[in-house]
């Protein structure tokens, strides 16, 4: 295989998403836009990655660099449109070889199969390939123009295109790939004589025609080339990307009763035969494995499910919750940075924060750790099948043993030993008859007063 490598076009303004935030670093499924574009040009291969951005956006330079290291952005100033865009990552890209395929930060949901035929065009001889999709409302999209022999013989901007091209559906998705060098050289003869006064990237279809040069288009669904310029659009690439994912889960074993009220991040990983009852939000990094259960309207972000585990309704995993084999997280739980053994329950109303609680233990209603002193976070151990009496405060650091009780209501604030029993609450005192006594006393007292 040649060399690959990516431009990711990301110097536009993006006015209209009315945004502090640079529009690419806008989320679809938990994930930078951006991040999507730079993920796709790693899954196919590519070994270079330059993302174009405007002078002047700070934040977005500082993520590239974050993400891709430094020198993995080139600047364009002033954005002169997308033929001078690519111009300007010739000079990182001067001692490449390879072949250069152009993506865009903006357009978030390309499946790696449309770039795999993209580059397979190219091995089949192809000099030039471009990305293209039947539009419904073509509208501003540049047209593709083919030749009876199904070759691409141009791409006409719609502000420059007749009436018998605007007709056409078949629009340029942005995605074009060739030769590094090829491309660079075609560039330099595209000039700014058109409607908008840019550098359109597309020209260099016909110029490359013009050089007697074979160009082909290859095709995928609209959806998946959705470009995001607004927050309309931003909810639209969402929602398509949130549809993918469900089906897609389905497609693989996994039961959902209500799917389209469960949401998803781009790294969401739940195995065969896990129950997803309706209105679960999956936030980044979690993972369920077969035969658990997540009941309705509960909320994980950063936790793992063991297998047969089951969690909610109502629950609320937070980062580091691990939720062991069969364990049980009930409704109005919180658990965040603790691991929950084997088979062990916590079934209403807790917060379990820093600690771990051991296979089988069963942890009371309004259990709380108390792992936070205003200034740090302390943890707290349960043993194995210890028992937390409900509303309990367990005052971290605090161990509590192996099949150890907490007497109800008790705030433990010492280590309390393997099979012991732990109290800590007000001695229950007991006087009989003194209700009778006072009853009768008052209304003594009362009648007197008639
Ligand atoms: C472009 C295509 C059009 C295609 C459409 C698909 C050209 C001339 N037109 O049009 O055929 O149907 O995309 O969405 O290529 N950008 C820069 N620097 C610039 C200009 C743009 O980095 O100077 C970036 C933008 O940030 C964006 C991308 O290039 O990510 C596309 O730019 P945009 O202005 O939206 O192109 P369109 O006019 O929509
Ligand atoms: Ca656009």
């Amino acid at each position: 295989m040649k060399d690959r490598a990516a431009l990711i076009l990301a110097a536009g303004q993006g006015t209209r998403m009315k945004s502090d935030l640079p529009k690419v670093l806008h989320q679809v499924g938990g994930r930078a836009m951006l991040d999507w574009s730079i993920d796709l040009a790693r899954q196919s291969g590519c070994s270079r990655i330059i993302v174009v951005v405007s002078a002047g956006s700070q934040g977005l330079q500082d993520h590239v660099t974050k993400v891709l290291g430094e020198g993995a952005f080139v600047i364009q100033d002033p954005p002169l449109g997308t033929g001078h865009a690519v111009q300007a990552g010739e000079q990182a890209l001067k001692d490449f070889e390879g072949d250069l395929i152009v993506l865009y930060g903006d357009c978030p949901l390309i499946p790696e199969t449309a770039v795999n035929d993209l580059f397979g065009e190219l091995v089949n001889g192809a000099d030039l390939g471009v990305l293209g999709f039947e539009a419904e409302e073509p509208g501003a999209y540049g047209r593709l123009i083919q030749g009876a022999d199904g070759r691409l013989e141009g791409i006409v901007e719609a502000k420059e295109a007749s009436e018998e091209q605007l007709a056409i559906k078949l629009c340029n998705s942005g995605v074009m790939a060739g030769a590094s060098k090829f491309m660079f050289d075609l560039l330099s003869k595209v000039t700014n004589d058109n409607a908008k006064g840019e550098y359109y990237l597309t020209d260099i279809v016909g110029l490359a025609n013009e050089a007697g040069r074979i160009c082909r288009a290859v095709t995928c669904a609209e959806e998946d080339v959705l470009g995001v310029n607004s927050r309309v659009e931003l909810a639209e690439a969402e929602a398509v990307f949130q549809k993918k994912r469900r089906d897609a889960l389905l497609q693989d074993g996994v039961t959902m009763t209500a799917p389209q009220t469960v949401f998803f991040s781009h790294d969401t990983k739940i195995a065969n035969d896990v129950v997803i009852e309706p209105n679960v939000v999956f936030g980044t990094g979690v993972e369920v494995e077969t035969g658990a259960r997540i009941r309705a309207f509960s909320h994980l972000e950063g936790a793992t499910v063991r297998t047969g585990a089951e969690v909610g309704p109502y629950a609320r995993l937070r980062p580091g919750a691990e939720i062991g084999e069969k364990a049980r997280i009930g409704n109005f739980v919180e658990v965040k940075n603790t691991s929950v053994g084997k088979g062990a329950k916590a079934n209403h109303l807790a917060y379990l924060g820093d600690g771990t609680v051991g296979a089988g233990a069963n942890i009371g209603a309004g259990t709380i750790f108390c792992n936070y002193d205003g200034f740090l976070k302390y943890r707290t151990e349960i043993g194995a099948d210890a028992f937390i009496g409900s509303n309990s405060a367990l005052v971290a650091p605090v161990t509590i043993g192996a099949r150890a009780i907490v007497g109800s209501g008790s705030v433990i604030t010492e280590n309390v030993s393997d099979d012991a029993l732990a109290l800590g609450r007000g001695k229950q005192v007991q006087k009989p008859g003194w209700s009778k006594g006072f009853r009768e006393q008052k209304q003594r007292e009362k009648s007197s007063k008639r």
